[in-house]
């Protein structure tokens, strides 16, 4: 009898989540401690009803900290924020020459090989093919080039395109792969854009 009616309590709980009015009256006697309380974005997402809103407030945000590849030192860290459209990029990247150089979210969050080719390739979960974010066709996880100014840093801010933090669904990137590369994308190579070698690699975590 006291399994059952603990088995039961989550759901009446979520019921009162749906319906503000309903009163809840848990039992002083032998209901459980009640939960901490969400946070406000969440029971607002909750109480649309909408699954979808309820995962983006839960997670709207995320980092990734690269870390170099063998025989480099490139260095940084990288904020991810939903947009409207997909994901803004923001943050700073060090050690690298000056110039333009690839920049991509890669299928796998591994950067565990020498080389981080345990990233894999471009994240493509639509199966498009490489391109130009805004012109075209292109991989969810392409970027434009970040560049380089003469005493080697970056300073990173760029849209993805086609992709999703937090959501669980098949564009969402956390726990991807960022990855970037000695040379510029030139957006029309398959699959790549030849941007050469990986200097660099993180991993997209949630905040
Ligand atoms: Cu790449
Ligand atoms: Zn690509």
């Amino acid at each position: 009898m006291r399994h059952a009616r603990l088995l039961l309590l989550p759901a009446a709980l979520l019921l009162a989540a749906c319906q503000p009015q309903a009163p809840a009256e848990p039992d002083p006697v032998d209901a459980p401690a009640a939960p901490a309380e969400a946070p406000a974005s969440v029971e607002d997402a909750a109480a649309t009803g909408n699954a979808d809103m309820m995962r983006e407030a839960v997670s709207a945000r995320a980092s990734a900290t690269l870390q170099a590849t063998e025989g480099n030192s490139v260095a940084g860290t990288l904020e991810f924020t939903s947009v409207d459209g997909g994901v803004r990029v923001t943050g700073q990247v060090t050690g690298l020459q000056g110039g333009e150089h690839g920049f991509h979210v890669h299928e796998n969050g591994d950067c565990s090989a020498p080389d981080a080719s345990s990233a894999g390739g471009h994240f493509n979960p639509a199966s498009t093919a490489h391109g130009r974010v805004g012109q075209g066709e292109h991989h969810a996880g392409d970027s434009d080039n970040i560049s380089a100014n003469a005493q080697g840093v970056a300073t990173v801010d760029t849209l993805l395109q086609g992709v999703t933090l937090g959501d669980g669904s098949g564009t969402d990137i956390v726990g991807k792969g960022v990855i970037v590369h000695a040379d510029p994308d030139d957006y029309t190579t398959q699959p790549t854009g030849n941007a050469g070698g990986r200097l660099a690699c993180g991993v997209i975590a949630a905040q």
